[in-house]
Protein backbone atom coordinates (compact mmCIF):
# COMPACT_ATOMS: atom_id res chain seq x y z
CA UNK A 1 0.00 0.00 0.00
CA UNK A 2 1.44 3.68 -0.91
CA UNK A 3 1.70 6.41 1.68
CA UNK A 4 -1.20 7.74 3.07
CA UNK A 5 -1.42 11.24 2.79
CA UNK A 6 -4.30 12.90 4.51
CA UNK A 7 -6.67 11.01 6.49
CA UNK A 8 -10.26 13.08 7.51
CA UNK A 9 -12.48 11.66 9.97
CA UNK A 10 -15.50 12.65 11.20
CA UNK A 11 -15.14 16.04 9.78
CA UNK A 12 -17.95 18.20 10.58
CA UNK A 13 -18.80 22.29 9.80
CA UNK A 14 -21.74 24.78 10.17
CA UNK A 15 -22.45 27.70 9.07
CA UNK A 16 -25.17 30.27 10.46
CA UNK A 17 -28.22 28.44 8.96
CA UNK A 18 -26.50 25.48 6.84
CA UNK A 19 -24.67 22.26 8.12
CA UNK A 20 -22.26 22.37 5.44
CA UNK A 21 -20.45 18.80 6.95
CA UNK A 22 -21.36 16.19 8.76
CA UNK A 23 -18.89 13.50 9.86
CA UNK A 24 -17.42 13.71 6.23
CA UNK A 25 -14.42 11.19 6.27
CA UNK A 26 -11.80 10.86 3.28
CA UNK A 27 -8.01 9.93 2.76
CA UNK A 28 -5.86 10.52 0.05
CA UNK A 29 -2.57 8.28 -0.73
CA UNK A 30 0.25 8.96 -2.89
CA UNK A 31 0.00 8.87 -6.46
CA UNK A 32 -3.38 8.98 -6.70
CA UNK A 33 -6.12 11.21 -7.88
CA UNK A 34 -9.15 11.77 -5.53
CA UNK A 35 -12.41 12.98 -7.28
CA UNK A 36 -14.28 14.97 -5.12
CA UNK A 37 -18.12 14.79 -5.99
CA UNK A 38 -21.60 16.27 -5.66
CA UNK A 39 -24.25 18.88 -6.44
CA UNK A 40 -23.71 22.71 -5.96
CA UNK A 41 -23.70 23.32 -2.44
CA UNK A 42 -22.91 19.74 -1.82
CA UNK A 43 -20.04 20.90 0.86
CA UNK A 44 -17.10 19.56 -1.35
CA UNK A 45 -14.89 23.16 -1.41
CA UNK A 46 -16.12 23.53 2.11
CA UNK A 47 -14.40 20.24 2.86
CA UNK A 48 -11.57 21.48 0.71
CA UNK A 49 -11.13 24.83 2.55
CA UNK A 50 -10.48 22.81 5.77
CA UNK A 51 -7.86 21.05 4.51
CA UNK A 52 -6.23 23.88 2.97
CA UNK A 53 -6.32 26.15 6.36
CA UNK A 54 -8.85 28.52 4.90
CA UNK A 55 -11.74 27.26 7.33
CA UNK A 56 -11.47 25.43 10.79
CA UNK A 57 -13.48 22.28 10.87
CA UNK A 58 -16.33 22.14 14.06
CA UNK A 59 -15.62 18.57 14.37
CA UNK A 60 -13.53 15.50 13.35
CA UNK A 61 -9.65 14.81 13.17
CA UNK A 62 -7.24 15.41 10.05
CA UNK A 63 -3.90 13.22 10.06
CA UNK A 64 -1.19 14.65 7.53
CA UNK A 65 1.01 11.82 6.64
CA UNK A 66 0.09 10.10 10.00
CA UNK A 67 0.43 12.79 12.44
CA UNK A 68 -2.98 14.28 13.78
CA UNK A 69 -2.56 18.05 12.69
CA UNK A 70 -4.13 21.77 13.57
CA UNK A 71 -4.57 23.58 9.92
CA UNK A 72 -5.09 26.96 11.34
CA UNK A 73 -4.12 28.77 8.24
CA UNK A 74 -3.69 28.80 3.81
CA UNK A 75 0.02 29.47 4.97
CA UNK A 76 -0.12 26.51 7.53
CA UNK A 77 -1.46 24.30 5.19
CA UNK A 78 1.10 25.00 2.84
CA UNK A 79 4.00 24.00 5.47
CA UNK A 80 2.25 20.27 5.84
CA UNK A 81 2.46 20.40 1.93
CA UNK A 82 -0.92 20.94 1.19
CA UNK A 83 -1.96 23.10 -1.62
CA UNK A 84 -5.34 24.65 -3.28
CA UNK A 85 -6.35 25.75 -6.67
CA UNK A 86 -9.49 27.56 -5.86
CA UNK A 87 -12.53 27.42 -7.74
CA UNK A 88 -12.64 31.10 -7.84
CA UNK A 89 -9.59 32.67 -9.31
CA UNK A 90 -8.17 34.48 -6.39
CA UNK A 91 -5.75 36.78 -8.24
CA UNK A 92 -4.40 40.00 -8.20
CA UNK A 93 -5.59 40.99 -11.22
CA UNK A 94 -3.28 44.05 -11.40
CA UNK A 95 -0.12 42.42 -10.86
CA UNK A 96 1.70 40.66 -13.33
CA UNK A 97 1.91 36.73 -14.03
CA UNK A 98 5.19 36.33 -12.34
CA UNK A 99 3.83 38.99 -8.88
CA UNK A 100 1.01 36.22 -8.84
CA UNK A 101 3.06 32.97 -8.91
CA UNK A 102 4.97 34.24 -5.87
CA UNK A 103 3.17 36.03 -4.33
CA UNK A 104 4.10 36.22 -0.60
CA UNK A 105 6.97 33.98 -1.34
CA UNK A 106 8.92 36.65 -3.06
CA UNK A 107 12.77 36.30 -4.43
CA UNK A 108 14.81 38.71 -2.57
CA UNK A 109 18.52 39.27 -2.62
CA UNK A 110 19.89 40.76 0.50
CA UNK A 111 16.13 42.91 0.91
CA UNK A 112 15.40 43.84 -2.34
CA UNK A 113 13.03 42.49 -4.64
CA UNK A 114 14.75 40.16 -7.45
CA UNK A 115 12.41 40.64 -10.19
CA UNK A 116 14.78 38.93 -12.65
CA UNK A 117 14.76 35.93 -10.37
CA UNK A 118 10.89 35.80 -10.66
CA UNK A 119 11.22 36.46 -13.95
CA UNK A 120 13.03 33.36 -15.13
CA UNK A 121 11.87 31.03 -12.43
CA UNK A 122 8.38 31.92 -13.49
CA UNK A 123 9.11 31.18 -17.23
CA UNK A 124 10.53 27.77 -15.99
CA UNK A 125 6.98 26.51 -14.37
CA UNK A 126 5.08 28.25 -17.17
CA UNK A 127 7.37 25.94 -20.07
CA UNK A 128 6.76 22.78 -17.82
CA UNK A 129 3.44 23.40 -18.19
CA UNK A 130 3.61 24.58 -21.47
CA UNK A 131 1.48 27.59 -21.28
CA UNK A 132 2.50 30.59 -23.35
CA UNK A 133 2.52 33.53 -21.44
CA UNK A 134 5.45 35.98 -20.47
CA UNK A 135 5.70 36.12 -17.39
CA UNK A 136 5.68 40.33 -17.41
CA UNK A 137 1.65 40.13 -18.95
CA UNK A 138 -0.55 42.11 -16.35
CA UNK A 139 -2.99 39.34 -14.93
CA UNK A 140 -6.43 41.94 -15.44
CA UNK A 141 -5.76 41.76 -19.13
CA UNK A 142 -5.46 38.14 -20.04
CA UNK A 143 -8.19 35.93 -20.91
CA UNK A 144 -10.19 33.49 -17.80
CA UNK A 145 -9.00 30.25 -19.35
CA UNK A 146 -5.17 31.82 -19.40
CA UNK A 147 -5.82 33.28 -15.66
CA UNK A 148 -6.65 29.54 -14.59
CA UNK A 149 -3.33 27.98 -15.99
CA UNK A 150 -1.37 30.99 -13.85
CA UNK A 151 -3.38 29.51 -10.91
CA UNK A 152 -2.45 26.45 -11.56
CA UNK A 153 1.09 27.20 -11.94
CA UNK A 154 1.24 29.13 -9.01
CA UNK A 155 0.03 25.82 -6.78
CA UNK A 156 2.66 23.90 -8.48
CA UNK A 157 5.68 26.27 -7.67
CA UNK A 158 4.89 25.40 -4.29
CA UNK A 159 5.58 21.81 -4.35
CA UNK A 160 3.47 20.73 -2.53
CA UNK A 161 2.98 16.93 -1.92
CA UNK A 162 -0.74 17.38 -1.45
CA UNK A 163 -2.95 19.58 -4.30
CA UNK A 164 -6.35 20.19 -4.16
CA UNK A 165 -7.96 21.29 -7.21
CA UNK A 166 -11.52 22.90 -7.17
CA UNK A 167 -12.98 22.97 -10.80
CA UNK A 168 -9.58 23.47 -12.31
CA UNK A 169 -10.94 23.10 -15.92
CA UNK A 170 -13.90 24.54 -15.90
CA UNK A 171 -12.75 27.61 -17.70
CA UNK A 172 -9.96 25.69 -19.73
CA UNK A 173 -9.89 24.97 -23.58
CA UNK A 174 -9.32 21.25 -25.10
CA UNK A 175 -5.84 21.89 -25.29
CA UNK A 176 -5.38 23.03 -21.85
CA UNK A 177 -6.87 20.59 -20.24
CA UNK A 178 -5.51 18.13 -22.28
CA UNK A 179 -2.10 19.99 -20.83
CA UNK A 180 -3.12 20.03 -17.81
CA UNK A 181 -4.25 15.95 -17.44
CA UNK A 182 -0.63 15.43 -18.79
CA UNK A 183 0.74 17.43 -15.71
CA UNK A 184 -1.79 15.58 -12.88
CA UNK A 185 0.06 12.44 -14.72
CA UNK A 186 3.50 13.63 -14.45
CA UNK A 187 2.15 14.57 -10.38
CA UNK A 188 1.18 11.66 -9.69
CA UNK A 189 4.08 9.74 -10.85
CA UNK A 190 6.35 11.43 -8.42
CA UNK A 191 3.87 10.05 -5.92
CA UNK A 192 1.73 12.94 -5.40
CA UNK A 193 -1.82 13.41 -4.18
CA UNK A 194 -4.55 15.17 -6.01
CA UNK A 195 -8.01 15.71 -4.71
CA UNK A 196 -9.91 16.83 -7.41
CA UNK A 197 -13.62 18.71 -7.80
CA UNK A 198 -14.94 19.24 -10.66
CA UNK A 199 -18.83 19.43 -12.41
CA UNK A 200 -17.36 17.44 -15.62
CA UNK A 201 -17.99 14.24 -14.90
CA UNK A 202 -17.06 13.26 -18.66
CA UNK A 203 -13.48 13.52 -17.92
CA UNK A 204 -12.99 11.73 -14.94
CA UNK A 205 -12.24 8.57 -16.76
CA UNK A 206 -9.25 10.39 -17.96
CA UNK A 207 -7.68 10.64 -14.35
CA UNK A 208 -9.39 9.59 -11.54
CA UNK A 209 -8.49 6.56 -9.50
CA UNK A 210 -10.93 7.11 -6.71
CA UNK A 211 -14.41 9.09 -6.50
CA UNK A 212 -15.97 9.93 -3.14
CA UNK A 213 -19.64 11.48 -3.44
CA UNK A 214 -21.39 13.98 -1.12
CA UNK A 215 -24.87 15.03 -1.55
CA UNK A 216 -26.23 17.71 1.52
CA UNK A 217 -23.19 17.74 3.16
CA UNK A 218 -23.71 13.95 3.90
CA UNK A 219 -21.10 11.06 2.95
CA UNK A 220 -23.11 9.11 0.25
CA UNK A 221 -20.42 6.41 -1.27
CA UNK A 222 -16.85 6.22 -2.07
CA UNK A 223 -15.73 3.99 -5.05
CA UNK A 224 -11.98 2.55 -5.95
CA UNK A 225 -11.93 2.08 -10.09
CA UNK A 226 -9.00 0.01 -12.25
CA UNK A 227 -9.39 1.44 -15.68
CA UNK A 228 -11.06 4.52 -17.41
CA UNK A 229 -13.63 1.99 -18.72
CA UNK A 230 -15.04 1.17 -15.22
CA UNK A 231 -15.56 4.83 -14.30
CA UNK A 232 -16.98 5.17 -18.05
CA UNK A 233 -19.53 2.11 -17.34
CA UNK A 234 -20.47 3.27 -13.76
CA UNK A 235 -20.83 7.15 -14.59
CA UNK A 236 -24.81 6.52 -14.76
CA UNK A 237 -24.64 5.43 -11.15
CA UNK A 238 -22.19 8.36 -9.98
CA UNK A 239 -24.59 11.07 -11.13
CA UNK A 240 -27.81 9.29 -9.56
CA UNK A 241 -25.81 9.17 -6.47
CA UNK A 242 -24.71 12.67 -6.91
CA UNK A 243 -28.64 14.15 -7.48
CA UNK A 244 -30.63 11.53 -5.24
CA UNK A 245 -32.50 10.65 -8.18
CA UNK A 246 -32.49 8.53 -11.71
CA UNK A 247 -31.72 11.38 -14.45
CA UNK A 248 -33.15 10.17 -17.76
CA UNK A 249 -32.80 13.14 -20.07
CA UNK A 250 -29.84 15.25 -19.82
CA UNK A 251 -30.55 17.28 -22.53
CA UNK A 252 -34.19 18.53 -22.51
CA UNK A 253 -36.04 19.84 -25.31
CA UNK A 254 -39.24 21.23 -26.16
CA UNK A 255 -40.57 22.38 -29.74
CA UNK A 256 -41.93 25.67 -30.08
CA UNK A 257 -43.69 27.42 -33.16
CA UNK A 258 -40.78 29.18 -34.60
CA UNK A 259 -41.85 32.93 -35.03
CA UNK A 260 -40.03 36.43 -36.55
CA UNK A 261 -37.09 37.44 -36.23
CA UNK A 262 -36.97 38.86 -32.83
CA UNK A 263 -33.07 39.92 -32.97
CA UNK A 264 -30.35 40.71 -35.91
CA UNK A 265 -27.30 41.41 -36.01
CA UNK A 266 -25.59 42.83 -39.19
CA UNK A 267 -22.08 43.46 -40.17
CA UNK A 268 -20.89 43.24 -37.02
CA UNK A 269 -17.04 44.72 -36.06
CA UNK A 270 -15.49 45.16 -33.07
CA UNK A 271 -11.79 45.92 -31.57
CA UNK A 272 -11.85 42.99 -29.84
CA UNK A 273 -11.64 40.67 -32.69
CA UNK A 274 -15.23 40.09 -33.87
CA UNK A 275 -15.45 40.67 -37.98
CA UNK A 276 -18.31 41.52 -39.95
CA UNK A 277 -20.66 39.44 -37.81
CA UNK A 278 -23.99 39.08 -38.76
CA UNK A 279 -27.18 36.46 -38.24
CA UNK A 280 -30.37 36.63 -37.11
CA UNK A 281 -32.91 35.41 -34.20
CA UNK A 282 -36.36 34.08 -34.15
CA UNK A 283 -38.81 34.18 -31.67
CA UNK A 284 -39.28 30.52 -30.29
CA UNK A 285 -35.56 29.32 -31.03
CA UNK A 286 -32.35 28.82 -28.93
CA UNK A 287 -29.43 29.17 -30.95
CA UNK A 288 -26.19 27.92 -29.87
CA UNK A 289 -22.88 29.66 -30.50
CA UNK A 290 -19.57 26.76 -31.17
CA UNK A 291 -16.48 27.08 -31.57
CA UNK A 292 -13.11 26.76 -30.30
CA UNK A 293 -12.11 29.08 -27.36
CA UNK A 294 -10.73 32.30 -28.48
CA UNK A 295 -13.06 32.45 -31.59
CA UNK A 296 -14.73 35.58 -30.03
CA UNK A 297 -17.97 34.62 -29.30
CA UNK A 298 -17.65 36.51 -25.83
CA UNK A 299 -16.46 38.93 -27.56
CA UNK A 300 -19.29 39.57 -29.98
CA UNK A 301 -22.13 38.88 -27.03
CA UNK A 302 -20.16 41.72 -24.96
CA UNK A 303 -20.72 43.98 -28.13
CA UNK A 304 -23.68 42.74 -28.37
CA UNK A 305 -24.75 43.81 -25.22
CA UNK A 306 -22.93 47.00 -25.03
CA UNK A 307 -20.60 45.99 -22.77
CA UNK A 308 -17.45 47.07 -25.55
CA UNK A 309 -17.64 49.12 -28.57
CA UNK A 310 -18.45 48.63 -31.95
CA UNK A 311 -16.26 49.64 -34.64
CA UNK A 312 -19.67 49.00 -37.16
CA UNK A 313 -22.74 47.18 -37.42
CA UNK A 314 -26.60 47.43 -36.92
CA UNK A 315 -29.00 45.97 -34.42
CA UNK A 316 -32.39 45.16 -35.06
CA UNK A 317 -35.29 44.56 -32.67
CA UNK A 318 -38.59 43.40 -34.04
CA UNK A 319 -36.88 45.05 -37.52
CA UNK A 320 -36.53 47.59 -35.75
CA UNK A 321 -33.15 49.31 -35.69
CA UNK A 322 -31.72 50.35 -31.71
CA UNK A 323 -28.89 52.05 -30.55
CA UNK A 324 -26.91 50.30 -28.45
CA UNK A 325 -23.61 51.76 -27.21
CA UNK A 326 -23.69 50.58 -23.13
CA UNK A 327 -25.84 47.49 -21.78
CA UNK A 328 -28.25 50.06 -20.32
CA UNK A 329 -29.25 50.64 -23.66
CA UNK A 330 -29.61 46.66 -24.31
CA UNK A 331 -31.41 46.52 -21.51
CA UNK A 332 -33.83 49.04 -22.46
CA UNK A 333 -34.47 47.15 -25.44
CA UNK A 334 -34.60 43.36 -23.71
CA UNK A 335 -31.63 42.46 -24.58
CA UNK A 336 -29.88 40.92 -21.19
CA UNK A 337 -26.72 38.92 -20.92
CA UNK A 338 -25.65 36.51 -18.76
CA UNK A 339 -21.76 36.68 -18.48
CA UNK A 340 -19.08 34.30 -18.57
CA UNK A 341 -17.02 35.67 -16.00
CA UNK A 342 -19.73 35.99 -13.12
CA UNK A 343 -17.59 37.49 -10.26
CA UNK A 344 -16.28 40.31 -12.74
CA UNK A 345 -19.78 41.36 -14.61
CA UNK A 346 -22.12 39.11 -12.84
CA UNK A 347 -22.22 39.91 -9.28
CA UNK A 348 -22.05 41.87 -6.40
CA UNK A 349 -20.54 39.60 -4.43
CA UNK A 350 -20.50 41.04 -1.28
CA UNK A 351 -23.87 42.17 -0.85
CA UNK A 352 -27.06 39.97 -0.19
CA UNK A 353 -28.28 37.08 -2.24
CA UNK A 354 -32.11 39.24 -2.95
CA UNK A 355 -30.85 42.54 -3.61
CA UNK A 356 -28.61 40.91 -6.31
CA UNK A 357 -31.68 39.67 -8.16
CA UNK A 358 -33.57 43.19 -7.97
CA UNK A 359 -30.60 45.24 -8.31
CA UNK A 360 -31.29 45.72 -12.07
CA UNK A 361 -34.91 45.31 -11.26
CA UNK A 362 -35.82 48.24 -9.18
CA UNK A 363 -38.30 49.23 -10.96
CA UNK A 364 -40.21 46.09 -10.78
CA UNK A 365 -40.16 46.48 -6.94
CA UNK A 366 -40.88 50.24 -6.23
CA UNK A 367 -43.98 51.72 -5.67
CA UNK A 368 -44.09 55.68 -7.08
CA UNK A 369 -40.50 55.92 -6.92
CA UNK A 370 -40.26 54.31 -3.70
CA UNK A 371 -38.42 51.12 -2.80
CA UNK A 372 -40.57 48.29 -1.62
CA UNK A 373 -38.96 45.86 0.64
CA UNK A 374 -41.55 43.25 0.76
CA UNK A 375 -41.93 43.10 -3.04
CA UNK A 376 -38.20 42.79 -3.03
CA UNK A 377 -38.26 39.95 -1.61
CA UNK A 378 -41.25 38.64 -2.37
CA UNK A 379 -39.94 38.91 -6.31
CA UNK A 380 -36.22 37.16 -5.43
CA UNK A 381 -38.08 34.46 -3.28
CA UNK A 382 -40.69 33.22 -6.38
CA UNK A 383 -37.05 33.11 -8.35
CA UNK A 384 -34.66 31.69 -5.52
CA UNK A 385 -37.36 28.62 -5.50
CA UNK A 386 -37.90 28.21 -9.39
CA UNK A 387 -33.96 27.70 -9.87
CA UNK A 388 -33.55 26.07 -6.67
CA UNK A 389 -31.07 28.22 -5.16
CA UNK A 390 -29.67 26.86 -2.15
CA UNK A 391 -29.00 28.90 0.57
CA UNK A 392 -30.45 29.19 3.86
CA UNK A 393 -32.00 33.13 3.80
CA UNK A 394 -32.78 35.42 0.83
CA UNK A 395 -30.38 37.51 2.90
CA UNK A 396 -27.53 35.49 2.97
CA UNK A 397 -24.04 37.69 1.28
CA UNK A 398 -23.12 36.32 -2.32
CA UNK A 399 -20.19 35.35 -1.97
CA UNK A 400 -21.15 32.84 1.02
CA UNK A 401 -23.05 30.82 -1.53
CA UNK A 402 -21.67 27.87 -3.21
CA UNK A 403 -19.98 28.47 -6.85
CA UNK A 404 -22.64 27.11 -9.08
CA UNK A 405 -25.13 28.77 -6.74
CA UNK A 406 -23.68 32.18 -7.55
CA UNK A 407 -23.97 31.28 -11.14
CA UNK A 408 -27.97 30.65 -10.95
CA UNK A 409 -28.10 33.96 -9.04
CA UNK A 410 -26.43 35.86 -12.40
CA UNK A 411 -29.69 34.04 -14.09
CA UNK A 412 -32.17 34.80 -11.64
CA UNK A 413 -31.49 38.76 -12.12
CA UNK A 414 -33.01 38.88 -15.88
CA UNK A 415 -35.25 36.05 -15.09
CA UNK A 416 -37.74 38.82 -13.70
CA UNK A 417 -38.34 41.21 -17.02
CA UNK A 418 -39.49 40.72 -19.64
CA UNK A 419 -36.74 39.66 -22.38
CA UNK A 420 -36.61 39.93 -26.42
CA UNK A 421 -33.52 37.78 -26.41
CA UNK A 422 -31.30 36.15 -23.62
CA UNK A 423 -27.53 35.69 -24.26
CA UNK A 424 -25.72 33.40 -22.25
CA UNK A 425 -22.03 32.28 -22.43
CA UNK A 426 -21.23 29.19 -21.05
CA UNK A 427 -24.36 29.35 -18.70
CA UNK A 428 -23.41 25.91 -17.48
CA UNK A 429 -19.96 26.34 -16.33
CA UNK A 430 -19.06 25.31 -12.86
CA UNK A 431 -22.83 23.70 -12.54
CA UNK A 432 -23.81 20.48 -11.86
CA UNK A 433 -25.25 17.87 -13.41
CA UNK A 434 -29.03 18.25 -11.66
CA UNK A 435 -28.96 22.29 -12.26
CA UNK A 436 -27.49 22.16 -15.91
CA UNK A 437 -30.96 20.62 -16.54
CA UNK A 438 -32.84 23.01 -14.76
CA UNK A 439 -31.12 25.83 -16.94
CA UNK A 440 -31.64 23.55 -19.55
CA UNK A 441 -35.40 23.79 -19.04
CA UNK A 442 -35.09 27.12 -18.53
CA UNK A 443 -34.16 28.23 -22.02
CA UNK A 444 -36.65 25.95 -23.21
CA UNK A 445 -39.31 28.19 -21.36
CA UNK A 446 -37.90 31.50 -22.53
CA UNK A 447 -37.75 29.62 -26.41
CA UNK A 448 -41.80 29.00 -24.83
CA UNK A 449 -42.44 32.62 -24.38
CA UNK A 450 -40.95 33.60 -27.79
CA UNK A 451 -37.97 34.74 -26.12
CA UNK A 452 -34.90 34.61 -29.04
CA UNK A 453 -31.81 32.45 -26.83
CA UNK A 454 -28.82 32.46 -27.70
CA UNK A 455 -25.93 30.23 -25.70
CA UNK A 456 -22.09 29.98 -26.16
CA UNK A 457 -20.93 26.91 -25.22
CA UNK A 458 -17.61 25.06 -25.40
CA UNK A 459 -19.02 21.43 -24.87
CA UNK A 460 -20.51 20.16 -27.81
CA UNK A 461 -22.73 17.86 -26.27
CA UNK A 462 -24.58 20.41 -25.00
CA UNK A 463 -24.24 22.69 -27.86
CA UNK A 464 -25.93 19.84 -30.02
CA UNK A 465 -28.18 18.86 -27.05
CA UNK A 466 -30.29 22.01 -26.49
CA UNK A 467 -30.10 24.11 -29.35
CA UNK A 468 -32.78 24.28 -32.79
CA UNK A 469 -29.41 26.08 -34.88
CA UNK A 470 -25.78 26.49 -34.48
CA UNK A 471 -23.87 29.32 -35.31
CA UNK A 472 -20.29 28.59 -35.64
CA UNK A 473 -17.09 31.13 -34.87
CA UNK A 474 -13.48 30.76 -36.03
CA UNK A 475 -11.53 33.52 -35.26
CA UNK A 476 -14.18 36.36 -35.33
CA UNK A 477 -16.17 35.35 -38.46
CA UNK A 478 -19.46 33.27 -38.34
CA UNK A 479 -17.82 30.22 -40.64
CA UNK A 480 -21.13 28.75 -40.30
CA UNK A 481 -24.82 28.04 -40.21
CA UNK A 482 -26.24 24.94 -39.39
CA UNK A 483 -29.74 22.85 -38.62
CA UNK A 484 -28.92 20.92 -34.95
CA UNK A 485 -31.04 18.09 -36.55
CA UNK A 486 -28.80 17.88 -39.21
CA UNK A 487 -25.49 18.15 -38.03
CA UNK A 488 -22.77 16.44 -36.02
CA UNK A 489 -19.63 17.12 -33.75
CA UNK A 490 -16.88 16.28 -36.82
CA UNK A 491 -18.93 18.89 -38.63
CA UNK A 492 -19.23 21.90 -36.29
CA UNK A 493 -15.54 21.00 -35.38
CA UNK A 494 -14.56 21.27 -39.10
CA UNK A 495 -16.27 25.07 -39.60
CA UNK A 496 -14.73 26.26 -35.98
CA UNK A 497 -11.05 25.48 -37.24
CA UNK A 498 -11.63 27.10 -40.62
CA UNK A 499 -9.13 29.90 -40.16
CA UNK A 500 -8.57 31.78 -43.34
CA UNK A 501 -6.11 34.93 -43.96
CA UNK A 502 -7.22 38.13 -42.97
CA UNK A 503 -8.93 39.66 -45.51
CA UNK A 504 -10.95 42.06 -43.44
N1 LIG B 1 -18.51 31.23 4.23
C1 LIG B 1 -19.72 30.69 4.21
N2 LIG B 1 -20.74 31.23 4.92
C2 LIG B 1 -21.96 30.67 4.90
N3 LIG B 1 -22.30 29.58 4.19
C3 LIG B 1 -21.33 29.00 3.45
C4 LIG B 1 -20.00 29.53 3.42
N4 LIG B 1 -19.26 28.73 2.60
C5 LIG B 1 -20.09 27.77 2.15
N5 LIG B 1 -21.34 27.93 2.67
C6 LIG B 1 -22.50 27.05 2.43
O1 LIG B 1 -22.10 25.72 2.66
C7 LIG B 1 -22.70 24.83 1.71
C8 LIG B 1 -21.62 24.05 0.98
O2 LIG B 1 -20.95 24.93 0.10
P1 LIG B 1 -19.69 24.51 -0.78
O3 LIG B 1 -19.13 25.77 -1.34
O4 LIG B 1 -18.79 23.67 0.02
O5 LIG B 1 -20.37 23.64 -1.93
P2 LIG B 1 -19.71 22.93 -3.19
O6 LIG B 1 -19.96 21.47 -3.04
O7 LIG B 1 -18.31 23.35 -3.34
O8 LIG B 1 -20.61 23.46 -4.38
P3 LIG B 1 -20.23 23.95 -5.90
O9 LIG B 1 -20.19 22.74 -6.75
O10 LIG B 1 -21.38 24.83 -6.29
O11 LIG B 1 -18.95 24.69 -5.84
C9 LIG B 1 -23.54 25.70 0.80
O12 LIG B 1 -24.86 25.65 1.27
C10 LIG B 1 -22.96 27.09 0.98
O13 LIG B 1 -23.93 28.06 0.76
MG1 LIG C 1 -17.32 24.51 -4.70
Amino acid sequence: MADQLVELTGITKSFPGVKALENISLDLYAGEVHALLGENGAGKSTLMKILSGVYQRDAGTIRVKGQEVEIASPKAAEALGIVIIHQELNLCKHLTVAENIFLGREFRNRGILDKKRQYEESRKILGDLNIDLDPNTIVGSIAVSKQQMVEIAKAISVNADIIIMDEPTSALTEKEIKDLFHIIRLLKSQGKGIIYISHRLEELSNIADRVTILRDGQFVDAMRFSSPEEIQGNLEGIIAKMVGRDIKDKYPRTDAPLGDVVFEAKDICTLTGVKHVSFQLRRGEIVAMAGLMGAKRTELVRAIFGADRKTSGVLRIAGKEIVVNMPRDAIANGIFSVPEDRRRDGLCIKMELYKNITLPNLDLSSKRGVLDHRQELELSSRIVETLRIKTPSLTQLVKNLSGGNQQKVVLAKWLLRQANVVLFDEPTRGIDVGAKIEIYHLMNDLKKQGIGVMYVSSELPEVLGVSDRILVMCDGRITADLKTSETTQEEILHYATQFKGDIA
